[in-house]
């Protein structure tokens, strides 16, 4: 892992701009990295600027995106890609992710939808993927996404998310929550998708909270706690993946940062201590 510079950083938060006032009055010393949405920080010079370079000279940050589009029937905005490159390099930021769906067909949808698991989308999407990186000159991390609906599905989810990592070189975002979420709303085994994953893969992990609609619905909200079966699936990860640096996701109804400190720590606590567990 130290090709991203995460190495000693096991466990992160996401960082929206209203916590970032109480994250630089205080130290936070359960906190190894950060992730911020660079499209939430691009746009602002001045203070915000001011601050998030205090944070970004104190803290390991990850960029995690959320308008690339990478399975979009549009043209990639690779001007937008080299915006990003500057702001990593800026910030020394090693690691870039985006998601594994698209937001935007002939103008913004403002969502994360489904791109359809088959092959043809699979190259598609990896071709993009590879555009990307070859802008960025760096892998970009691609993150397994929760969805409520796989239109025109070919493929398995678990063959079509590996197939993209494969065509397009990447490394992959392992998202816990939208593991389980998706294995209740479509009915799969969440530890037999969890292990079928490439290890060698795995850039880091998210964990989050979900809202629990109705027995067989879940809704990926990122605004709860995390909940009991996706612990004992963050713990399955480690064993079987070994360590990798894990982020909390938090974007709604946000604690303040000693709720927040409990999560982290919960983290912390499932994850391996044993070298022989830490990933090359
Ligand atoms: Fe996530």
């Amino acid at each position: 892992m130290s090709d991203f510079g995460l190495a000693t950083s096991h466990v992160g938060l996401g960082l929206r701009r209203e916590m970032l006032s109480s994250v630089l009055d205080q130290p936070q010393p359960g906190i190894d990295f950060f992730e911020v949405a660079p499209e939430n920080w691009l746009p602002y010079g001045g203070t915000y600027q001011k601050k998030f370079r205090q944070l970004t000279e104190r803290y390991a940050f990850i960029c995690h995106g959320l308008s690339l589009s990478l399975g979009s029937p549009d043209p990639l905005d690779l001007d937008f890609v080299r915006q990003i490159k500057t702001f990593l390099k800026e910030h020394q930021i090693k690691l870039y992710s985006e998601h594994l769906s698209y937001c935007s067909a002939a103008g913004h949808l403002y969502d994360l939808l489904p791109i359809p698991f088959t092959e043809e989308a699979a190259v598609y999407v990896a071709d993009r993927i590879r555009m990307v990186q070859d802008i960025l000159e760096q892998p970009l991390v691609v993150e397994n996404v929760s969805y409520y609906a796989a239109p025109g599905q070919e493929l398995t989810e678990l063959e079509f998310t590996n197939a993209v990592l494969e065509l397009a070189d990447c490394k992959l975002l392992l998202d816990v929550n939208n593991i389980y979420v998706n294995s209740v709303n479509h009915s799969y085994d969440a530890l037999a998708f969890l292990k079928g994953l490439p290890t060698k893969r795995i850039a880091y992990g998210h964990v989050a909270g979900h809202y629990r609609q109705h027995d067989s619905l879940l809704i990926d909200t990122h605004g709860a706690d995390v909940s009991d079966p996706v612990w004992v699936l963050l713990s399955e990860a480690y064993q079987h993946h070994g360590l990798f640096p894990t982020l909390l996701e938090r974007d709604f109804n946000i604690p303040d940062m000693q709720q927040l400190q409990l999560e982290l720590e919960h983290i912390r606590r499932l994850q391996p201590t044993d070298s022989m567990k830490l990933r090359a």
